[in-house]
């Protein structure tokens, strides 16, 4: 089990948790992913560390309620717990000393995009962060992204905070002004990652996209996160998550995100039906859990025996 020490709400319907996990918080890197379980017979979902204290043990995931386990997710407070997490999985973001390194994120992906945009400041690049918010309640972690940064700018659709537009916008502004750009992380909804490479494609301006494929198992085995980069396949969990947005096939990962729609309404709509039952039915499960742990503990220590349980 995996105790959550903190939770707390960073924006609309966007939750931030800081949960004990000590071994993963001592090997995890920027742009790594847990895969967690919520409860048995649970889906397993894929979610970015956020960043890590590897003295006090533990890890932070920001999520953003979008479907069943995401919602359910959002439910847990401070003394809940997580049945179990998986990782650090995937490739660590490739930290170079580009240049001039533009980060543009939209909604979650802000948390997402944030431990790679620390990293390639610390390696000394020029950071350009441009946050994408359908509205001022959707603009999460502001002052994390200006400290972030050398330059942050804060864009809304509806203008309601910030700049109105879209990130897209924003570059394309800074690039016309003469902005010289060397390396792009675009981290979003896939839409915009589309836009992005679209843009910055034709400019030679070395870009990555962080893909948010389906994802099952994280080992490279089930096939699930299979992505299409030009003609060659690969999986997002293993090979990814971030890839070159210039080869990726964006067309096929929209269909292959939109696969199981059907059941995920269906399951929402349940879940919103039974929401309490569900939460109660959690705690009683980790609850009982806890025990069995305790009693397990106990009988080793009567033996003599300091295993960790
Ligand atoms: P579902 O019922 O599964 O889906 C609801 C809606 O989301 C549907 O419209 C569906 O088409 C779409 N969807 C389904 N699966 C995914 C998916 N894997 N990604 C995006 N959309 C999906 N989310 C966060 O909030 N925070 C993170 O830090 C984060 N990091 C991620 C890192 C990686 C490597 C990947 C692959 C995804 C990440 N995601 C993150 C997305 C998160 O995993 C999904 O939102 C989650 O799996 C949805 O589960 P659900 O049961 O709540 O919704
Ligand atoms: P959203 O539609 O509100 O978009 C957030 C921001 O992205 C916008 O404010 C805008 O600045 C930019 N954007 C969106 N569409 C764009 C386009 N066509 N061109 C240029 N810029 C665009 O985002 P949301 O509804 O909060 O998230 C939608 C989905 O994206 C969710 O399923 C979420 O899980 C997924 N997502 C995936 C990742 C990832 O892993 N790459 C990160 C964040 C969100
Ligand atoms: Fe199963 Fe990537 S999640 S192969």
């Amino acid at each position: 089990m995996f105790k959550i020490v903190e939770a707390r709400n960073a924006g609309l319907n966007i939750r931030q948790f800081v949960i004990e996990a000590p071994r993963i918080a001592r090997k995890q890197r920027p742009g790594q992913f847990v895969i967690l379980r919520v409860k048995e017979n649970g889906e397993r979902i894929p979610l970015t560390i956020k960043s890590a204290d590897p003295a006090a043990g533990t890890i932070t995931i920001v999520v953003q309620g979008i479907g069943k386990t995401t919602s359910l997710l959002n439910c847990l407070e401070a003394g809940d717990a997580i049945l179990d997490i998986v990782g650090p999985l995937g490739h660590p973001s490739e930290i170079e000393k580009y240049g001039t390194a533009a980060i543009l994120a939209g909604s979650v992906g802000t948390a997402m995009a944030l431990p790679t945009a620390r990293a390639l400041k610390e390696a000394d690049n020029h950071v350009i962060f441009i946050e994408g918010a359908r509205n001022r309640e959707m603009v999460i972690f502001e002052d994390e992204v200006r400290a972030a940064s050398h330059e942050a700018y804060m864009m809304t659709d509806d203008g309601s905070y910030g700049e109105q537009g879209l990130v897209t916008k924003k570059l394309e502004e800074l690039l016309a002004a003469g902005q010289k750009v060397d390396f792009v992380l675009a981290v979003g909804p896939v839409p915009m990652m589309r836009a992005v490479a679209r843009m910055t494609a034709p400019l030679g301006i070395k870009t990555m996209v962080s893909l948010n494929s389906i994802m099952v198992d994280g080992t490279g085995m089930c096939g699930g996160c299979r992505v299409l980069l030009g003609n060659e396949s690969k999986f997002a969990c293993v090979d990814g998550p971030e890839f070159d947005a210039a080869k990726v096939n964006f067309e096929v990962l929209m269909q292959r995100n939109a696969m199981y729609r059907e059941q995920e309404c269906q399951s929402m709509k349940a879940f919103n039906e039974h929401r309490e039952e569900e939460l109660a039915q959690l705690r009683a499960s980790v609850e009982s859990r806890e025990k069995e742990a305790a009693a397990l503990r106990a009988r080793l220590a009567a033996q003599g025996e300091t295993h960790h349980v």
